[in-house]
């Protein structure tokens, strides 16, 4: 088993949700409720968080979420989580939403998201999460946006 502080690869902490979109989810129309999508992208965050810091996290940010397509009833989402950055008690997670029409098989990009999860331990309070690993000049990449999307949001909280 690795230490709790060894690097980890964002590979490792991917993790992809696939849910069904039922009436229940939608209005009259069809078309699913936008909360519903925010609260699988969190759940998707949450479980990529949990796997890289080893650790129950806790949702402490949302960035603005865009819709930028439609999600109907009878699609087939998929939810693409994986860490984009680690601080010392913090992680960035980048959440891609996928929609399938699982007749024609269609995709479309619906929406990305990007949360940030601290890891939490047994007594609530903030805990080391491992640092992370880039793999490719894409993973590097993301990883320096991440660090100025988080430094924006410190700055934002003061
Ligand atoms: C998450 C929580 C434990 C952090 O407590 P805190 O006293 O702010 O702890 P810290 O100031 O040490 O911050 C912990 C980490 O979160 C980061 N952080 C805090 N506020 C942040 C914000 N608004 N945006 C981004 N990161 C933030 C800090 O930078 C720090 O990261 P680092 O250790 O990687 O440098 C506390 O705010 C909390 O319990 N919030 C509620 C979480 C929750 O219940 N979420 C679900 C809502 S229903």
């Amino acid at each position: 088993m690795l230490h709790a502080h060894e690097p980890k690869t964002v590979r490792a902490s991917r993790i992809q949700l696939a849910q069904l979109m039922l009436p229940e989810h939608a209005n009259t129309h069809g078309n699913v409720h936008g909360g519903w999508i925010m609260k699988l992208v969190d759940e998707a965050g949450a479980l990529a968080s949990t796997r890289h810091a080893a650790h129950r996290t806790v949702t402490v940010a949302i960035d603005q979420m865009i819709f930028r397509h439609p999600v109907h009833v009878g699609d087939l989402v998929f939810f693409n989580a994986e860490v984009s950055f680690a601080g010392r008690t913090s992680m960035e997670v980048e959440v891609q939403v996928v929609a399938e029409n699982p007749i024609t098989g269609e995709r479309v990009d619906t929406n990305m998201a990007y949360l940030v999860y601290v890891a939490i331990d047994e007594h609530g309070k903030p805990t080391q999460v491992p640092p992370l690993i880039t793999e490719t000049p894409e993973e590097q990449a993301r990883m320096d946006a991440a660090m100025v999307r988080q430094k924006r949001r410190l700055e934002q909280r003061k």
